[in-house]
């Protein structure tokens, strides 16, 4: 296994309060609003998996991808997990780990390949 690049990015909690839903079905899948939107504390999750989003893409070895085909998934009680809707990205393996607080919310990412 090989590291193929890091990439780490934080956001404002508060950015994530009052957005629309358009804006919110461009940047998110069903299933992370889904997610987000049963919670109490909605925007914190929005915000945690915005910043995976752009965590994701830094690492990347390639450009021009939707926010959205970056998907954060959780299974019940598990570990964040992350998805890239992306033939290029087939081979990669994602690691992340996410936390947020009232105000702030980080995500960090590493990224893999098979050697
Ligand atoms: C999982 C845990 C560490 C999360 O810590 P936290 O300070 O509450 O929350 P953070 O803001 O740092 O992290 C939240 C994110 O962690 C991630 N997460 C949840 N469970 C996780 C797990 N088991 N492993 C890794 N990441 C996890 C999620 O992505 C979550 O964000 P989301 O709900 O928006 O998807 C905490 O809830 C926990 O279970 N701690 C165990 C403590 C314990 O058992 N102590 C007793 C020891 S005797």
């Amino acid at each position: 296994m090989q590291i193929v690049n890091i990439g780490t990015d934080i956001e404002e909690v508060r950015r994530f309060e009052n957005i629309d839903i358009k804006t919110l079905r461009r940047l998110f899948t069903k299933e992370e609003l889904e997610y987000c939107l049963k919670s109490k504390n909605k925007a914190q999750h929005l915000a945690v998996r915005f910043a995976a989003k752009e965590a994701v893409f830094k690492a990347l070895p390639f450009e021009e991808i939707a926010l959205k085909k970056i998907e954060v998934i959780r299974e019940q009680g598990a570990k964040p997990q992350i998805i890239v809707h992306d033939e290029r990205a087939k081979d990669l393996i994602f690691k992340l780990s996410l936390s947020h607080t009232k105000n702030n919310a980080v995500a960090f990412v590493i990224v893999l390949k098979d050697k």
